[in-house]
């Protein structure tokens, strides 16, 4: 335990399912997940999707609170200590952890925007979809509003991390995470019922493969591993305040399964209200701050249900910002020696300055462009669709392939002979993982 006085309250008192669903469940689920799904066709994107968390990102998932759990460190320094040279992918998920961390304040300052307006009344106001539109590409156009909302959420994250108050989280966790999925299952009946839903039903549950390409099933691949925040070393971090006792294979199943049904919720929810209002699936990241209001809208009472809503989508997008801005602090802290605090408001300055460009890339800095890409589109493909691929490529070759010390092999198979499930396990991140994600690589890169 020589480092457990930066970290006690975080493993000790929350339950591992509870803290790692907590970074798990987020914007990921609600807003990435249905504009992905809406821009690659729907009900084949969801099965492959579906795919992806089974055979890969579950035994990564594993791996990962394997590799934490073994080592009691942050992603670089557990890597540094299994077998140095694997460091890289320590090294690769802080960075990553960064990026996403930047584009991540921006969405959660949206959500935070959007709790407010409807307390004012504003969304209630306007019926059409249309109207919402519009509110909503002047509010991310606005040169000052939506960056100050992100460095908001960023000074939130940062107060939450270094005045240690996680038994707030935890209990706002606790309470939230039920709440988030009731709110969802009401919403789905609602939508469902809606004038043409049956429509937008049939686009997220009936496949239709003429839609699906190589790089689709990439980016289900890399929705999957945003979605479980794997493949950059947050679950490693997180594994790491486990206690003995946490049963790492149970968690994972229980976090995976948490995760995916959110994400299911979420698309019956949006896409038969999607249709049902006449706005176009593939509308990308606006999507789901246009169909939500619009559905609320409907409601009677709808100003309040639509504050009650985005207030639990705020709160699940803080947990999952600890995860992220922990992963960097953690490794700050360990790594460069730099008392926590001062890690902590390093890992904020960078992140919120990223978060500042990322979000005058939809106004003023529009025409800066990385490729065809604004600031805000480069971090979320470059992190989702490259470094998170290939983060839990390089995690599965470390899990398959490399000569385990002692302490990870124990941690990551129940049986020093391999039992049944071992052997499954063994199987699917030796081969099963680095094939598919090896493949998906070269395909998109126009190779084979
Ligand atoms: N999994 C989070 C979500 O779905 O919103 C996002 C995320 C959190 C990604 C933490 C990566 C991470 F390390």
């Amino acid at each position: 335990m020589e480092k457990s006085h930066s970290r006690a309250t975080f493993g000790g008192r929350i339950s591992a399912v509870l803290v790692t669903a907590g970074s798990a469940v987020g914007l990921g689920n609600i807003w990435r997940f249905p504009y992905v799904a809406g821009e690659n066709g729907g009900g084949a994107f969801l099965l492959v999707y579906a795919g992806c968390i089974l055979l890969l990102g579950l035994p990564l998932t594993i791996a990962e609170f394997a590799i934490g759990k073994s080592t009691r460190c942050n992603a670089v320094g557990a890597y540094r200590r299994l077998a140095p040279r694997w460091s890289i992918i320590g090294y690769t998920g802080i960075l990553t952890s960064t990026l996403i961390l930047g584009f991540y304040f921006v969405v959660a300052g949206w959500t935070a925007e959007y709790m407010l307006h409807s307390l004012t009344g504003e969304i209630a106001a306007r019926g059409e979809a249309e109207s919402h539109r519009l509110l909503f590409e002047r509010f991310i156009a606005d040169p000052w509003r939506p960056a100050l909302y992100a460095v908001a959420f960023a000074v939130a994250t940062q107060l939450v991390i270094s005045l240690g108050v996680r038994r707030g989280i935890e209990r706002a966790a606790k309470v939230m995470m039920p709440l988030l999925f009731l709110a969802l299952l009401a919403l789905a009946v609602h939508s469902i019922l809606l004038p043409g839903g049956l429509e937008g039903l049939r686009f997220f549950l009936a496949p239709d493969f003429s839609k699906l390409t190589a790089s689709s099933v990439l980016t289900a691949l890399g929705q999957a591993f945003f979605s479980l925040s794997i493949g950059l070393g947050t679950m490693v971090t997180y594994a790491s305040y486990f206690t003995p006792s946490t049963d790492i294979r149970r968690t994972a199943w229980q976090v995976t399964a948490v995760d995916t049904l959110v994400a299911l919720l979420a698309g019956l929810v949006i896409f038969p209200a999607v249709f049902s209002a006449g706005i176009e699936p593939d509308s990308g990241p606006s999507l789901v701050f246009i169909t939500l209001p619009t559905i609320f809208g409907t409601l009677p009472l709808g100003g309040l249900w639509s504050a009650i809503f985005f207030l639990l989508l705020v709160i699940a997008a803080l947990t999952s910002t600890i995860s992220l801005h922990e992963a960097c602090t953690a490794y700050l802290h360990e790594e460069w020696r730099l008392p926590r605090r001062t890690a902590a408001c390093c890992t904020t300055l960078v992140t919120v300055l990223l978060g500042i460009f990322a979000s005058l890339s939809f106004g003023v800095l529009n025409g800066w462009r990385i490729g065809s890409l604004t600031l805000f589109d480069a971090l979320d493909h470059l992190t989702a669709d490259l470094l998170l691929p290939l983060g839990g490529l390089m995690t599965c070759l470390f899990a398959g392939w490399h000569r385990h010390p002692k302490a990870l092999y124990e941690t990551l198979y129940r049986d020093p002979r391999l039992g049944i499930g071992d052997r499954t396990l063994r199987f699917l991140l030796r081969y099963v993982c680095p094939a598919v994600m090896v493949l998906l690589f070269l395909d998109s890169l126009g190779i084979g």
